[in-house]
């Protein structure tokens, strides 16, 4: 039987950081290592662009720091192919041909799009490269067509574009295209983890991250200085687990679910002080980034390495998405001068 294929990505806007880990990284490896899959992962450079046009230095640092992150947790050159999106130009194209099948209308109802909008407050000068990064996207996942995307939350909407797309696409032109569907973490608290400042996601830019690569003196002040419950004053006061950062942690990291219950009924009677949680937090932390930090430090001592990889890893990349343009474009009808003048 032909295995089902695998494409996800992330944007090199910088290092990969807990919530990453948790959303979509952990799962990644999981599927990964089942050997049932053909798996792509994608650095997407390009996408990354969208919005960094102006910095594209800052784009071209961190796609090493994300490379180097995915070997760390554990994503393998010799099961996956991980390649780097700018490198296979193809995707360009089918962009350009699935924005033909996509209204602006729907482009703008977006809610991931319409989000990122505010938050990087866009307002009226949204780079037209940003406002239909969906579209290349349904491009990434279908070049290689790809069934199965594992991603965090917040990339549903656009996988439910995609989908649109191949749906559209395959109506028009002929069954060429692989609908995909989404894989999102089953536990809630790792589809979206907030940040250490209790705000409602991680992220580079609200400062509120805990990265992969943090050293273990860094990770021990993010977590010691973590928001918890503001109402709990007093050790003796009782505490409120949900909404509370540091138990949110603990559900999504601490596999011992016994001990973790008897916290947070403790702290909910009251008598458990947010510092002896913060320590246990701590050392969860500690245990599960150690080994993913040494594997780093490890492939940070051979960067030209990590460039072949991701070098070979686009060669490859690319020529699967070639066949799937050659046909996309046959079937648009576009091979003119097939069979002519030697072409
Ligand atoms: N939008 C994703 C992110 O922000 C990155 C991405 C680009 C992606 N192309 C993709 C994810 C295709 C899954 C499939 O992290």
């Amino acid at each position: 039987m032909e295995k089902e294929i695998i494409l996800t990505g992330d944007r090199p806007t910088g290092k990969l950081h807990l919530g990453h880990y948790v959303g979509s990284l952990k799962n990644r490896v999981q599927l990964q290592n089942t050997g049932k899959y053909e798996t792509y992962i994608m650095v997407a450079d390009q996408q990354a662009l969208t919005d960094n046009a102006r910095d594209p230095q800052k784009i071209r640092n961190s796609l090493i720091e994300v490379a180097l992150d995915y070997l760390a947790v554990g994503l393998d050159p010799a099961k996956s192919t991980i390649f780097v999106q700018s490198q296979i130009p193809e995707l360009n194209e089918l962009t350009m041909q699935y924005l033909n099948l996509v209204t602006v209308a729907r482009v703008q109802r977006n809610p991931t799009v319409k989000e990122e909008i505010k938050q990087k407050n866009f307002n009226k000068s949204i780079p037209a490269g940003f406002f239909i990064y969906p579209v290349s996207q349904a491009a990434d996942i279908t070049a290689f067509k790809a069934s199965v995307v594992p991603v965090g939350q917040d990339q549903e909407p656009m996988i439910e574009q995609a989908r649109e797309i191949v749906r559209t696409f395959n109506s028009l032109y002929g069954d060429i295209l692989v609908e995909p569907r989404a894989i999102i973490p089953e536990e809630s608290v790792c589809s979206r983890l907030p940040g250490t400042d209790g705000k409602a996601k991680m992220s580079k830019s609200l400062d509120n991250a805990i990265y992969l690569s943090d050293d273990a003196d860094t990770i021990k002040k993010k977590v010691m200085s973590m928001y918890t419950d503001p109402n709990h004053i007093r050790v003796e006061d009782p505490g409120e687990v949900e909404n509370n950062p540091v138990f949110i942690y603990l559900d999504a990291f601490c596999s011992d679910k016994e001990i973790l219950q008897e916290m947070k009924d403790h702290y909910k009677r009251g008598g458990l002080g947010d510092v002896k949680v913060k320590r246990y937090l701590n050392e969860v932390l500690q245990a599960e980034l150690e080994p993913i930090r040494k594997r780093r430090e490890e492939f940070a001592k051979d960067l030209p390495q990590v460039y072949k990889m991701l070098f070979d890893g686009s060669n490859v990349a690319r020529q699967v998405a070639a066949k799937t343009l050659d046909e996309v474009r046959c079937a648009i009808g576009l091979e003119y001068f097939r069979g002519m003048f030697n072409a």
